[in-house]
């Protein structure tokens, strides 16, 4: 099968698709044929920089594509699934035309959308599930998303809106002001000093910035960036974590019509390095996926 690999850290020329040998699932384990994966910041990271598993190693964390067969799983042959597989922590890369995981990682995958666009779904949404959790959002509340119209922020947005409370997006760069105001937010600007100071009862930053200043007294500032938090009171990190009830919910999001994904682009697995140079770039409205 091939699979896109590492075997150093560098710029988009390191990736290479290669043969390797197919897998086989060990007891508890699904094999799965991909049909499409996601690029991730994470991916990025992991590729340029001296983090993750020891190389060579397969990179890739989402997941859609159909079972090809079980080891003593509830699963069966033919069924669509999706998964977020935690890479960096386990080696385990999604960026294959097979892959096999633990059966508690995968749930089945949306009905109403094409499998392929369903890959935009496995980290991003977990992120911005856990995320929110930390917020402790309740009707009536006010959230800032930092990145709103990102991969994370853009699911963040539509799901904070459905606890009742108000969302108000900071996006990069104006030509982002109309998607942030299709996914719902109220207030809309891409300018911190712009935004009324002590205001919200929550902010989710997915972009890394200093903006503690923003928050009420008593708020909560969640923050999944890897730059240090501001240092105001109730300021956390979010780690995301495997979690395929997570998933589960949101697919049923997905598929009662509640919850957008957003698609910018398709690559064939051949078209990695392109595919890498695009993110890089920035100014991304939706994902940017993997075909197999
Ligand atoms: N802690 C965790 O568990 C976890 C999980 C998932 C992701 N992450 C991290 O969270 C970050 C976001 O992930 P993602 O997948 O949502 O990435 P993404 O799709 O690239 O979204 C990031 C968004 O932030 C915007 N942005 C950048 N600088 C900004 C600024 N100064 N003000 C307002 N918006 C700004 C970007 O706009 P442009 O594209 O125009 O620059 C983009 O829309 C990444 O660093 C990722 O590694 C962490």
């Amino acid at each position: 099968m091939r699979a896109v690999r590492i075997d150093r850290h560098g710029g988009p020329d390191v990736l290479t698709v290669e043969e390797i040998p197919d897998p086989a699932p060990a007891p508890g384990e699904v094999l799965v044929r991909t049909a499409a994966s996601s690029l991730n910041p994470v991916d990025h990271k992991t590729r340029a920089q001296h983090i993750g598993p020891a190389l060579p190693a397969t990179l890739g964390w989402d997941l859609a594509g159909t079972v090809v067969a079980t080891h003593g799983t509830p699963f069966r042959p033919g069924e669509q699934v999706i998964a977020m597989s935690a890479q960096i922590a386990t080696g385990r890369g999604t960026w294959s035309e097979l892959v096999t995981l633990p059966a508690h990682l995968l749930t089945h995958a949306p009905t109403t959308i094409p499998l392929t666009d369903a890959a935009a779904l496995p980290l991003a949404g977990v992120t911005a599930v856990q995320a929110l959790e930390k917020t402790a959002l309740t009707d009536g509340d006010r959230l800032l998303v930092i990145g709103a119209t990102g991969a994370v922020g853009g699911i963040a947005v539509q799901l904070a809106l459905r606890t009742g409370a108000t969302v108000d997006a900071l996006v990069s760069r104006p030509a982002h002001h109309t998607e942030a105001r299709a996914l719902g937010a109220a207030h809309v600007t891409h300018t911190l000093t712009d935004l009324p100071p002590t205001a919200y009862d929550a902010v989710l930053d997915t972009a890394g910035l200093d903006a503690g200043h923003l928050l009420a007294p008593g708020g909560r500032y969640v923050s999944i960036a890897d730059e240090p938090l501001p240092d105001v009171p109730g300021a956390v990190k979010s780690y995301v974590q495997e979690n395929s009830d997570h998933l589960a919910d949101l697919v049923a999001l997905v598929d009662k019509g509640a919850l957008r994904l957003r698609i910018a682009a398709r690559h064939p697995l051949d078209e990695v390095r392109a595919a890498h140079e695009r993110f890089e770039a920035g100014g991304v409205l939706g994902k940017i996926l993997l075909t197999f």
